[in-house]
């Protein structure tokens, strides 16, 4: 990768494979695309080691099970997430996934992987973001302001909900007739591409935290060929009865 600064960030290349742990609250589609592509594909460049369950009776939970990944359920992590640090550390994580996981991460968490640990956010940040800002809400909240694009967002994390530096975005068209679901439905398909795209960059060290803060890549982000996300979809169709 080229040069991009020589701060004190950690960044990759890790292993082959680098070692990732998701830490999720619900169903765990994304820790699923995970799961394709680096411990069921053939991707070698990372591999999921541990899944963190906010609550004990998640898909996620039972996605990881599954395919064979160790397991570790932390409901409440507490001001200072010792518990949840030291199953992070004895797994040698390299990398750290939240994928739908609910909990703001304690802030020696957050040191501790600064530069090595990413959210994703159904959302282009940084509108629709931050406390309360999740599941269906955030969907609402897009189709109530009126934009008409709208995607998720791949972001280091921060000590704050949803601000950290933003390394990944795929736009989403709003399309008439949308309602939550729908929309949550079209931006959740392309989460699924993002997202092991982003985990594949930083394990490999083609992304990395910057000391200006933000997020540098050292090859083209998303080159075209290898992604034809939303844009089969383009622009809505006129309507051809109204008034256009
Ligand atoms: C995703 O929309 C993600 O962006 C958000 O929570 C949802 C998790 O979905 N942070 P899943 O559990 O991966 O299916």
């Amino acid at each position: 990768m080229a040069e991009v600064g020589g701060s004190g960030i950690p960044s990759g290349p890790y292993g082959p494979p680098a070692r990732v742990a998701v830490l999720a609250s619900g169903s765990g589609t994304n820790l699923q695309a995970l799961l394709d592509r680096f411990n069921l594909g053939d991707d070698e460049a990372a591999r999921v080691v541990l899944v963190v369950g906010g609550d004990a009776g998640i898909g996620a939970l039972e996605r990881a099970r599954a395919a064979d990944v160790d397991t570790a359920v932390v409901e409440e992590p507490g001001p200072e997430g010792r518990g949840l640090l030291a199953r992070l550390q004895a797994a040698r994580v390299d990398l750290v996934v939240l994928a739908g996981y609910l909990q703001l991460v304690p802030a020696p968490v957050v040191r501790a992987y600064r530069g090595r640990m990413v959210n994703i956010h159904p959302a282009l940040l940084p509108s629709f973001g931050g406390k309360g800002m999740y599941g269906s809400r955030v969907h609402q909240a897009v189709l109530e302001s009126g934009v008409r694009v709208t995607g998720p967002t791949v972001h280091f994390v921060s000590e704050e909900y949803d601000e950290g530096p933003i390394i990944a975005q795929w736009p989403v068209p709003v399309r008439e007739g949308d309602d939550a679901a729908r929309l949550a439905a079209r931006v959740l398909e392309v989460e699924h591409r993002v997202l092991p795209e982003v985990v594949a960059a930083l394990a490999r060290g083609e992304v990395r935290l910057g000391e200006d803060g933000r997020a540098h890549w050292g090859r083209p982000w998303l080159p075209g060929e290898r992604f034809e996300l939303s844009a089969e979809e383009g622009p809505p169709e006129p309507d051809r009865e109204g008034t256009g």
